[in-house]
């Protein structure tokens, strides 16, 4: 299987990233970066993952507290004040990796590896140098609409300066924006599925989806909610889950209206060359197989 590091911001649909990567791909870190919350909060939620998943072999260690330039941008209107509101999660019982995330990364990186980023890009900015990565699986961006904003995504507008480098940095990416991850709702069907499973760890999966289903449905009008981030895990596991297409993207730094849209050059009309592999379709039934098989059902 891929080995993988895995940089997030737990935040809910990271949550479910984490237990999908530990269960179905070789993954040798996690790492987390601010955003949905800060990252003393975003660091404790992957510990409290990891501890009801039972994974307990992966280290865990934190990137960058915060946005390389902007001041931060968080979503606890989103994923609550804890950043994983919800669940009752008992104490973690798994520890923060005192290396801090650029020294892990680096041990892991001394072999070919591919990155899965589920969170702004500010960690894997400062990673981007490293010879050994495959490439860079992304949850961000659009070709079109946004969420945090009309045409800016939450992952790119919260650090868009880390994004540039990222999507200039010559890595092979995989863009899963929300053309994609907004066809991975978590349908009142998908809800009864991991009920069904019966289990304390699917106890929690279906209520960080019950939660996330409520505040989608509050703030966007959502019916369900869209579960982003483990698209991007899904992505790395079973690539022909997703139709993608090699097309130019470009971070949006100074726009009045439009700061952190990615602009994706989608007919070709810019002669810009290609610098990442745009999702534009996902299987959302063998999506959901995927991630209702991760919790054990
Ligand atoms: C992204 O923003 C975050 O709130 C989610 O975790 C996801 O990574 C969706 O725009
Ligand atoms: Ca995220």
């Amino acid at each position: 299987t891929t080995r993988v590091i895995l940089d997030c911001d737990p935040g809910h649909d990271d949550a479910l990233a984490i237990l999908l990567a530990a269960r179905r791909l070789d993954l040798r870190a996690i790492t987390t970066v601010a955003g949905n919350q800060t990252l003393a909060k975003t660091t404790m939620n992957a510990r409290r993952m990891c501890t009801v998943a039972g994974i307990t072999d992966v280290p865990i260690a934190a990137g960058a507290d915060r946005p390389l330039v902007q001041e931060p941008l968080y979503a606890g209107e989103i994923h609550g004040d804890s950043g994983l509101d919800g669940p009752n999660f008992p104490p973690p019982t798994v520890d923060v990796d005192p290396r801090g995330a650029y020294e892990l990364a680096s041990d892991v990186l001394t072999e070919p590896t591919t990155i899965i980023a589920t969170g702004p890009l500010t960690t894997v900015a400062g990673l981007v140098g490293h010879k050994n990565i495959e490439r860079i699986v992304l949850m961000g961006g659009s070709t079109g609409r946004g969420n945090m904003a009309p045409l800016a995504e939450f992952n790119i507008l919260a650090d868009p300066e880390a994004a540039d480098v990222v999507f200039r940095s010559g890595v092979p990416i995989t863009m899963c924006g929300l053309d994609v991850t907004h066809q991975a709702l978590a349908t009142p069907d998908v809800l009864a599925r991991i009920a069904a499973i019966g289990t304390p760890l699917a106890q929690v999966c279906h209520d960080l989806l019950t939660y996330f289903s409520d505040t989608y449905r509050t703030y966007f009008g959502f019916e369900s909610p869209p579960v982003h981030d483990p698209v991007a895990v899904a992505a790395v596991i079973d690539p022909t889950i997703l139709a993608v297409r090699p097309l130019n993207v470009e971070i949006e730094l100074t726009g009045t209206y439009t700061r952190g849209a990615t602009v994706v050059d989608v007919d070709r009309v810019t002669g810009r060359k290609p610098n990442a592999m745009v999702a534009t379709g996902l299987d959302a039934a063998r999506f959901w197989d995927l991630m209702i098989g991760a919790m054990g059902g």
